[in-house]
């Protein structure tokens, strides 16, 4: 299935415009929207993604997928190892080079579809604790990313697959970790794994703890 293209300038949020054409019938799976900036661009649990022009913006059109948020971000972190760019993955879904964030992943529902956003800080990096492309030398086209993503993830590949992928990228596994479950309860303790849902696996005090969602910081060996 050839990937089909909506390519916008400035637009509120491709995750709305992917949803607004998805409603109107415009989009299918294998649709994906791209815009030049984003003047409300989202992030996970309610933050702003910071979207100026020179970044890869896209919300890919999914069928409901099991794993999705962590297929999403294999695909990405290969097909940036194509270009030469070596990230890992943070649970469940940021990609980092070295501790500072190159891209991240929103997953929404439409439906029975699945709205795969996802920002990659190619030129810019609009935060301090970010990195781009750019920083690290290395230029990548944005439409030829977007393509090269869609090429990973139209590959059928089993949920067993995926999660043997996602291990091998997680630079969670094995870190001291705090993660944020629920109404702000914070878990600290050791990442010992992912499981067949996604969910990562915390020890803690002698118990491990199952965490769904939440967000997770990667803590230094004293935190
Ligand atoms: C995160 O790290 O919290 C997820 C960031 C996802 C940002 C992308 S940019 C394209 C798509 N449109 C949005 O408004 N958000 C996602």
């Amino acid at each position: 299935m050839k990937l089909v293209v909506h390519r916008l300038g400035a637009i509120d949020s491709t995750q709305d415009e992917a949803r607004r054409l998805l409603r109107r019938g415009e989009a299918e799976v294998g649709h994906v929207v791209l815009a030049d900036e984003q003047e409300s661009g989202r992030g996970r649990f309610g933050r702003t993604w910071i979207s100026p022009r020179g970044g890869l913006y896209a919300t890919f059109v999914l069928p409901g997928i099991g794993l999705a948020s962590l297929r999403v971000g294999v695909a990405t972190v290969r097909a940036l190892a194509e270009v030469g760019l070596d990230a890992k993955l943070k649970w469940p879904n940021d990609l980092l080079v070295g501790e500072r964030k190159l891209a991240g992943i929103l997953i929404e529902r439409e439906g029975d579809r699945l709205l795969a956003g996802l920002g990659v800080n190619l030129r810019d990096a609009p935060l301090s604790t970010a990195i781009s492309a750019a920083a690290l030398g290395i230029t990548i086209d944005r439409d030829d990313l977007a393509a090269s993503i869609w090429a990973v993830l139209r590959q059928a590949e089993s949920e067993a697959e995926t999660l043997k992928a996602y291990r091998a990228r997680c630079a969670t596994l094995g870190r001291r970790v705090r993660v944020v479950q629920g109404e702000g309860d914070a878990v600290k303790g050791v990442a010992i794994d992912v499981d067949e849902e996604g969910r990562l696996l915390v020890e803690a005090a002698g118990r491990t703890i199952t965490v769904s969602s939440g967000p997770c910081e990667h803590l230094d060996e004293q935190g």
